[in-house]
């Protein structure tokens, strides 16, 4: 079964052409990094993706279902998550209650719905459990903002995981992360079900070679490359970007 189909999607704010004719294509289960300098559309493309800005022009498909015009909470109950490039946690709640408002798909939050969710065991269960399995659990009680960036990022990815999606897109989980850090990121996508499909945004090449067998490579709106390693490293406009040649 296709995950997700994305057929000539272009986007443009105002005079800027953000995206020009994107088509791309993800089989359940598959791995997809995608590359590309700063102002290269990756973002806006994710956006897209889940909801957060409509496609000015193109066909975006999600199981099956057309989703291009369809809100972010439609497409988040057909199974698409994502993590955000900038971090949104809430920085003086503590990991487990961060969690806990990312099982309950909570965006706001008032201290009474905090308490009624915190004394649900089912739920204080389920969060554990997730901190748990990604090596996070004696982090649960901290506070947020005392925790390092390193560790809030890989919070950030366990909130996209909490409900169990069918398709993830991370918008660069490694950015501003030291290469221990980094290291421990690329892990946890590895370790991710294999069903699960993933699209991923990063900029360093060699870590995207790590996470996929395949690697797609934007560059001023447009796919300019897809393929496995051997392809996209033989590729001369890849390089010449990845240079600053172009
Ligand atoms: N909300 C917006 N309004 C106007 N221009 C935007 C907006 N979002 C992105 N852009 C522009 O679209 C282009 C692509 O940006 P973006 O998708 O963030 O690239 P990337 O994630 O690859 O760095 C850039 O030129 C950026 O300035
Ligand atoms: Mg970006």
């Amino acid at each position: 079964m296709t995950a997700l189909v994305i057929e000539d999607v272009a986007k443009n704010f105002g005079g800027v052409s953000a995206l020009r004719g994107v088509s791309l294509s993800l089989e359940a289960g598959e791995r997809l990094v995608m590359l590309g300098p700063n102002g290269a559309g990756k973002t806006t493309l994710f956006h897209t993706i889940a909801g957060t800005i409509i496609a000015t022009s193109g066909k975006i498909s999600l199981f099956g279902d057309d989703i291009t015009n369809m809100p972010p909470d439609a497409r988040a109950r057909r199974g698409l998550a994502r993590t955000f490039q900038i971090t949104n946690l809430f920085p003086s709640l503590t990991v487990l209650q961060n969690i806990l408002l990312a099982i309950c798909g909570a965006r706001e939050i008032t201290f009474q719905f905090l308490r009624s969710m915190e004394s649900r065991r089912d739920l204080q269960a389920r969060a554990r459990e997730l901190l748990e399995q990604w090596g996070l659990a004696a982090s649960a009680d901290q506070t947020v903002r005392n925790l390092s960036y390193g560790e809030q990022r890989q919070i950030e990815v366990v909130m996209a995981l909490s409900g169990e999606p069918r398709l993830l897109l991370l918008d660069e989980p490694t950015a501003g992360l030291s290469p221990a850090e980094t290291l421990r990121v690329v892990e946890m996508v590895r370790k991710l079900p294999r069903n699960m499909t993933i699209l991923m945004i990063e900029h360093d090449m060699d870590v995207a070679f790590e996470v996929a067998e395949r690697v797609a490579v934007m560059h001023q709106g447009r796919l300019i490359a897809e393929g496995d390693e051997a392809a996209i490293r033989a590729n001369k406009q890849v390089s010449d970007i990845y240079l600053g040649l172009e």
